[in-house]
């Protein structure tokens, strides 16, 4: 009778703990947004085959390919130890947030820039046997994102006392740019590069303040120049401009619609990044190289 409630307990505790997975496997988000600026959680965790292993462990993040990417954190936990010794930290951006004794080398990248929007890939490495290494195929890509900055705005003289006022603004998603003025509606061009957009009103036609406005679904700036032309008394066919490109030293950067607004869509972003299904990998280590790479996601946000 006790036997059989016995293995009843035993029965029922195997099943809330899960059967153990006797095999290497690694579980990480395939998509995370970080805002500019700010800082981001890169979550991994693993499975591997021992019942019990407190040996030395080595955690290893890499950027932009596995295998053979830069590494960009590593640390290292010494047997019977909780503690992991930070032996690269690129930038010093990079910092251990989970428990390698528990299964957990999720990181936090701090202060995100443009260039840490890269593609991230785990590992983790016991000591002795070769064989017990792992590393994540898939990687993280992480998206840095940015509500926009007017970066420069500028009048420009061209050939025959004509000017045009010129506005670069960057963000992430790429923002739209718009001119209003007193002659606004004129021809404009527009060309973009990576983060930033630039916008060029031609033949500015009207004295007065000309504003550049960027958008988009972070939020918006703006930034103003002031254009005047003067007729030199006395002559008339001698124009003597003089130009007020202030841009950015007078100019009212004002900032965004609503850092509130911000706040709360980086929030609900989050959170999606949470609830996104993990990516389960294979048992073994997956060591071709190349050819079989998954294709780089493609950014999906609002
Ligand atoms: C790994 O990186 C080295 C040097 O960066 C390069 O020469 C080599 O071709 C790379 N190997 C693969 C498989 O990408
Ligand atoms: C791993 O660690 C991170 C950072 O502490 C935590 O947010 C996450 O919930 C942990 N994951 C698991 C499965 O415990
Ligand atoms: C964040 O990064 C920028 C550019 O790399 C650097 O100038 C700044 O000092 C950094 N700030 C912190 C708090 O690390
Ligand atoms: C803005 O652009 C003008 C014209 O190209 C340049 O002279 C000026 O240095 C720029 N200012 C900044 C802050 O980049
Ligand atoms: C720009 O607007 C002015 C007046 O608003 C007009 O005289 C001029 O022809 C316009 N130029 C172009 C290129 O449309």
């Amino acid at each position: 009778m006790s036997r059989i409630f016995g293995f009843l307990v035993s029965l029922v505790c195997l099943v809330r703990m899960g059967v153990p997975s006797h095999k290497w496997s690694m579980q990480v988000p395939s998509d995370v947004t970080g805002e500019a600026g700010g800082g981001v959680v890169l979550l991994c965790t693993f499975t591997h085959p021992h019942k019990y292993y407190d040996g030395m462990i080595t955690v290893i993040w890499r950027i932009r390919e596995p295998y053979n990417g830069s590494q960009v954190f590593r640390c290292v936990v010494h047997s019977s130890s909780d503690h992991c010794q930070t032996a690269v930290s690129y930038k010093g951006k990079y910092k251990l947030l989970g428990n390698p004794r528990h299964n957990n080398i999720s990181i936090k990248v701090d202060n995100l820039t443009w260039a840490d929007g890269d593609r991230y890939f785990c590992r983790v490495e016991f000591a002795g046997d070769v064989h017990d290494r792992y590393e994540s195929r898939n990687g993280i890509r992480l998206h840095v994102i940015a509500a926009p900055r007017i970066v420069n705005i500028t009048v420009l003289p061209g050939p025959d006392h004509i000017f045009s006022a010129r506005c670069v603004a960057e963000g992430e998603p790429l923002p739209s740019l718009t001119w209003t003025g007193p002659s606004a509606g004129n021809s404009t061009s527009t060309y973009s590069q990576s983060h930033q957009i630039t916008t060029e009103l031609h033949a500015l036609a009207q004295d007065g303040r000309y504003t550049c406005t960027a958008t988009n679904s972070r939020g918006r700036a703006e930034g103003s120049v002031y254009f005047y032309k003067f007729r030199a008394a006395g002559d008339s066919s001698v124009l003597l401009t003089l130009l007020f490109a202030l841009g950015i030293k007078l100019l009212l950067l004002l900032v965004m619609l609503g850092a509130v607004v911000c706040q709360s869509r980086v929030h609900s972003a989050a959170q999606e990044t949470l609830s996104r299904p993990q990516v389960q990998e294979s048992n073994y280590e997956n060591l071709n190289h190349g050819n079989n790479r998954a294709p780089p996601v493609t950014a999906a946000m609002q």
